[in-house]
C-alpha cells in the first residue's frame, strides 16, 4: 500500500513547523475572532524535506483549532489574503443558512483582499471542522481546513483528557513535496478521487501525545482528506460520538472502523500506566498514525458521558420520499445526463462532467426538492456507480435508517455517510433548518466534477 511505503521513507520526522507557530488567536476590537487565509510554506515530509506551497488559515496547516461553547454566539472575521476567492464552511454545524459558506447559494465568494463576518450560534456540542468551499478540490487539498470544537456547557472531559487529531491524506511527489502537478488529474476525478501517499496527524507524522494513565481519554478524530476513506483501529476504544453527535450509549470500536472523508468520530479510551495506545490505519498492513503515551501528567477523572443530542426524530410514517441516484465515473454511464447551469462552485470551465445525481451533473438553478419546515424527508440513495461516495448534507443531521432494505438500528446522527457501489441506502431527517442547503459527495474531486445538488427548506 502506498501509504506505508511513503511513511517508511520519511520516517518519524516530527511535526511540520507550521503546526507549532501562530497559536495565539487574535480578536478585533469588536470581539470578532480574526481568521485569515493566506499562502504558507510547509515541510510536509518533515524538517529535512522540501517546502511546499500550501494555503493555511492564519498560515497554519491544519488551521488553528477553534473552540467555542454550545449556544455561545460565534463571531469570526474571515479575511482572504490568498490570491483566489474563497469562503469558509462550518461543516456539520446546524447554523443559520446565510453563514453556511457556499458560494453562489448562501453568499458571494470572498474576493482576495476582502473580508466576511461569520456570525452564528452552534446548537450542538461536539467535533466539527471548517474548510474552504470554493474550488475545495484544490483549496482543501492544499491546506484550508481546521478543527472546530464546540464544548459542552458543563464539559464531560477536562482539557488534559480531551484530544483533537486532524487526519489528512497528502499526495507527495518524488522529492517529498506537495504534488501540485496532479491536482486536476482526470483519472483521479473519475475514479476514487485524489488518494495520497502520506497521512499526517495535526500536520505531523506519527505524533506522541502524553496522557495521564488510568483516566478516560476523549480522542476526537477528523478525516479532512479530500478522498481517502480511512479504516481505523484503536485497541480497547469505545465509540462515543459520530459526526459531532453523541451516540448516548458508546459501543466498542470495530477493527476496521470506517472514517470517510469529512466524517468525525469521538473515541473514549482508558490507557493504563506504562501502556501506549496506538491509533492504527488498517486498510492494508496496519500503520501507526499516532500514539497516546502515558506520562507523568496527573489526570482528573471525568464522568466520560456525553449529553444526548437535541435532534428532532424523523417521522418515517409521514415522510416525503426523494430519490438520489448517483451516476457516472469510470466504468459508469452518463447517458441521458444533462449538465446543470453551474453555480460558482461548479467545475472549472472546459472540464467534462464526470458524475451526476438524478441525471443532472452539477448545481442547477432549481433545487432537488423543496421541503416544508419540520417535514420529515426520506432520501432513497442509490449508488449506480462503481465507486464509494461520501454523501454530505448541509445544515442537518440525519439517520441512516436502512441499507439494502434492511433496517440498520444505527443510533448515530450523521452529516456525511458512506455508500458503496451498488448500494441502496435510506436516510431520514427532519428539515428543520430554513434555507438553501447543499447535498454533495465529500470526495471533493467528485463534487467538482458533478456530484453536487441542493435542497430548499421553507
Ligand atoms: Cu464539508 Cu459542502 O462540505
Ligand atoms: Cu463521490
Amino acid at each position: 500500500m502506498e501509504v506505508s511505503r511513503r511513511q517508511a521513507l520519511v520516517g518519524v520526522a516530527g511535526f511540520a513547523a507550521a503546526s507549532l507557530i501562530g497559536l495565539q488567536k487574535t480578536y478585533a476590537a469588536d470581539g470578532f475572532l480574526e481568521l485569515t487565509a493566506r499562502a504558507t510554506k510547509v515541510r510536509l515530509s518533515g524538517a529535512a524535506g522540501p517546502e511546499s506551497e500550501l494555503i493555511g488559515y492564519d498560515g497554519q496547516v491544519p488551521g488553528p483549532t477553534l473552540r467555542f461553547t454550545k449556544g455561545q454566539p460565534i463571531r469570526i472575521r474571515f479575511r482572504n489574503e490568498f490570491d483566489q476567492p474563497t469562503t469558509v464552511h462550518w461543516h456539520g454545524i446546524r447554523l443559520v443558512n446565510a453563514m453556511d459558506g457556499v458560494p453562489g447559494l448562501t453568499q458571494d465568494a470572498v474576493q482576495p483582499g476582502a473580508s466576511f463576518d461569520y456570525e452564528f450560534i452552534a446548537p450542538d456540542a461536539g467535533t466539527f471542522w471548517y474548510h474552504a468551499h470554493v474550488d475545495s478540490w484544490n483549496q482543501v487539498a492544499r491546506g484550508l481546513f481546521g478543527a472546530l470544537i464546540i464544548g459542552e456547557v458543563e464539559p464531560s472531559f477536562a482539557p488534559e483528557n480531551d484530544h483533537v487529531l486532524v487526519l489528512t491524506d497528502w499526495r507527495l511527489n518524488e522529492a517529498g513535496g506537495f504534488d501540485a502537478a496532479s491536482l486536476r488529474s482526470a483519472m483521479d476525478w473519475s475514479h476514487a478521487g485524489r488518494i495520497g501517499n502520506l497521512l499526517t496527524v495535526n500536520g505531523g507524522i506519527r505524533p506522541e501525545i502524553s496522557v495521564p494513565a488510568g483516566v478516560l481519554q476523549r480522542v476526537r478524530l477528523i478525516n479532512t482528506s479530500t478522498a481517502r476513506v480511512l479504516k481505523l483501529s484503536v485497541a480497547g476504544a469505545m465509540v462515543a460520538a459520530r459526526d459531532g453527535q453523541s451516540l448516548g450509549e458508546p459501543f466498542e470500536m470495530s477493527d476496521k472502523f470506517v472514517l470517510g472523508p469529512a466524517q468525525r468520530v469521538d473515541l473514549v479510551v482508558e490507557p493504563s500506566q506504562g501502556a501506549t495506545v496506538e491509533l492504527l490505519e488498517t486498510s492494508g498492513k496496519p500503520i501507526v498514525l499516532a500514539r497516546l503515551v502515558t506520562g507523568r501528567l496527573a489526570g482528573s477523572a471525568d464522568a466520560g458521558r456525553l449529553a444526548i443530542p437535541d435532534m428532532a426524530e424523523p417521522d418515517l410514517a409521514n415522510a416525503v420520499a426523494v430519490k438520489l441516484v448517483m451516476q457516472g465515473g469510470a466504468l459508469g454511464s452518463l447517458n441521458g445526463v444533462k449538465l446543470a447551469e453551474m453555480h460558482a462552485m461548479g467545475m472549472p470551465a472546459g472540464d467534462a462532467p464526470l458524475w451526476a445525481f438524478n441525471n443532472v451533473s452539477g448545481m442547477g438553478d432549481t433545487p432537488l426538492f423543496e421541503a416544508k419546515l419540520h417535514q420529515t424527508i426520506r432520501l432513497d440513495m442509490v449508488n449506480e456507480t462503481a465507486w464509494d461516495h461520501a454523501i454530505h448534507l448541509h445544515g442537518h443531521h440525519f439517520r441512516a435508517t436502512s441499507r439494502q432494505g434492511i433496517a440498520t438500528g444505527d443510533p448515530a446522527w450523521l452529516d456525511t455517510v458512506m455508500i458503496a457501489p451498488g448500494e441502496v441506502l435510506q436516510v431520514a431527517f427532519v428539515a428543520d433548518n430554513p434555507g438553501d442547503w447543499m447535498i454533495h459527495c465529500h470526495m471533493l474531486e467528485h463534487s467538482v466534477s458533478g456530484m453536487d445538488t441542493w435542497f430548499r427548506v421553507v
